[in-house]
């Protein structure tokens, strides 16, 4: 049971859109030989087809919505890469992911160093003190001086970079990298436009010297100045002081196998996890684990709902009776499965750090917890607070039981937020979501899933608090702020802009106005 926790390196790939979070996703299976020739670089299409994308949506705007598990065998360790959503309208998504993993790999595009969207989830990873492993993408292009790209990491992040590799040649000029632990020079011979992996060849620093002379130390020079005559200290990287740095090209699969290296030989692997009230579980304890993500529709033909649980402790075991902690019931594993993209296969057993899919568990929702014989729950994933609000309304009136069906099973994933009110009845529910393009896959959804087209009307709040029951009555003259509750029964204020905010906060101080979970 140790020996697979152990063995088990559980993280998630955070970056800015186009960065090249996919295509790395794809070099890393093809390094661990999950999926031969990763049908990679020639095109979008071709490539999103083969591994982690799968909702037409996706493939339409190319931009990855939903959350994958990969996992492969690499070396003597499994790997579980969970896949999170790049734009920053699904943020949400993307923190429930981060709640699930034990490393993150920061991937930044070396022209244009760290870009808005990496910095938020860098945040969010800070939060959760994760340990990040930085790697500077798309070194075979132009891009910026690397000690540049050094300083910009510790001034916006105050994490110390830790060069691992270090590119030899400038971005545009990729040559290879000097393995700074084993000190050797590992040259890289671009293959067949990189679908297949890169040609490596190992030199000793004098060799690399007679080979690139002033190249060879020029980038010798550089990362020297980096690590300052410092040791690489592990322990700051697992405290999330400090980062080390890898350079790559994914689309040409440089520098791809000493990411995963990297991985295995300095990632945190599955180990014992903080419950609620602050008590760990050790990972030999018996089986326990929780809900990050829930998702229906995956699958066309199966027309199903998915629950994905990170297992926290001991094994699982296919057809085991969990206890859902929320409700106390108890229910059979039966359709447990691994998520491979589109592929799914049977599950026998799971162990800490592994994701399984449950088929069909429709109770669960994110953030629950699931355990047998010792009672444990996990933290709860805190929602974000919305920013964009919009009345849905069935297209079609004699639609309307589909149409009240398919929000509320939209909500049960968590894809959006539902407020409801007496005056605007359940006819025209409020969602709620933290990006708009979350309305865009509601609507979407709505019509392939449920076959209840639907509407929006526009509303112009923006900012919400939660409050309490006699808000409704207090605030129902006031303009630009509205009382609703939420599924879960909670009383959610709603402003225009944050000067409604302030004049309620100002002319009625009795009433109360709490932040909710995360602002975005
Ligand atoms: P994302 O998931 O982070 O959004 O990024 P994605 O992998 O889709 O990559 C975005 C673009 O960057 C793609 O080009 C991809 O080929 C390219 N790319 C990714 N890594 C590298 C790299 O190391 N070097 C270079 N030169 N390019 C890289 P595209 O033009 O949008 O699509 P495609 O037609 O090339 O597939």
């Amino acid at each position: 049971m140790v020996r697979e926790s152990s063995r088990r390196r559980t993280f998630a790939v955070i970056s800015h859109p186009d960065a090249g979070k996919s295509t790395l996703t794809e070099a890393l299976a093809l390094h661990a030989r999950v999926i031969g020739t990763a049908g990679a670089t020639n095109g979008k299409e071709n490539r999103r087809e083969t591994v982690s994308d799968w909702m037409q949506m996706e493939k339409d705007r190319g931009i990855s919505i939903s959350s994958t598990a990969l996992q492969f065998a690499y070396r003597d360790t499994v790997i579980n890469l969970l896949d999170t959503p790049g734009h920053a309208d699904f943020s949400e998504d993307t923190y429930r992911v981060l709640a699930a993993v034990d490393c993150a790999v920061m991937l930044v595009d070396a022209a244009k160093g760290l870009e808005t969207q990496t910095m938020k989830l860098f945040e969010v990873c800070r939060a959760r003190n994760l340990p990040i492993i930085t790697v500077i993408n798309k070194w075979d292009r132009p891009g910026l001086d690397p000690l540049a790209l050094m300083d910009e990491i510790t001034e916006r992040t105050g994490l110390t970079p830790m060069p691992l590799t270090w590119a030899v040649g400038i971005a545009g000029d990729f040559r290879g990298v000097w393995d700074l632990q084993k000190d050797e020079y590992v040259h890289f011979e671009r293959q067949n436009s990189g679908a297949s992996l890169a040609k490596e060849e190992h030199l000793s620093p004098e060799d690399a010297l007679a080979r690139e002379g002033d190249v060879w130390e020029d980038s010798l020079g550089e990362a020297e100045l980096v690590i300052d005559g410092r040791e690489f200290d592990r322990d700051a990287f697992l405290n999330a002081k400090a980062t080390p740095i890898l350079f790559s090209s994914a689309a040409l699969n440089f520098g791809v196998k000493q990411i995963l290296d990297a991985l295995v030989d300095l990632a945190p692997s599955a180990s014992a996890r903080e419950d609620k009230d602050g008590g760990l579980r050790p990972v030999e304890a018996p089986f326990s684990g929780f809900v990050f993500k829930v998702q229906a529709g995956m699958n066309k033909a199966h027309r199903d709902h998915v629950a994905f649980i990170r297992v926290c402790s001991g094994i699982f075991e296919r057809g085991m009776v969990v206890t859902h902690s929320n409700t106390g019931k108890t229910f059979a594993t039966k359709y447990a499965q691994h998520l491979f993209g589109r592929e799914r296969e049977v599950i026998d057993q799971a162990y800490p750090g592994d994701v399984v899919g449950l088929v069909n568990a429709s109770a669960l929702r994110v953030g629950d917890s699931l355990y047998v014989e010792e009672p444990v729950e996990y933290p709860p994933i805190p929602f974000f607070s919305p920013e964009h609000f919009r009345v849905a309304r069935s297209k079609d009136p004699s639609r309307y039981k589909q149409f009240r069906r398919g929000i509320d099973q939209l909500e049960h994933e968590g894809i959006i937020q539902v407020l409801r009110s007496d005056r605007r009845g359940d006819q025209a529910p409020v969602l709620a979501a933290v990006g708009p393009m979350q309305f865009e896959v509601v609507e979407d959804r709505m019509t392939q899933d449920f076959n209840a087209p639907m509407r929006y009307e526009q509303l112009s709040y923006s900012l919400a608090r939660l409050t309490t029951a006699d808000a409704a009555e207090i605030l129902s003259n006031v303009h630009g702020a509205e009382v609703l509750v939420r599924t879960d029964g909670a009383y959610v204020a709603v402003f225009n802009d944050v000067w409604a905010l302030r004049r309620v906060e100002k002319n009625h101080p009795e009433v109360s106005l709490t932040v909710i979970g995360t602002e975005s």
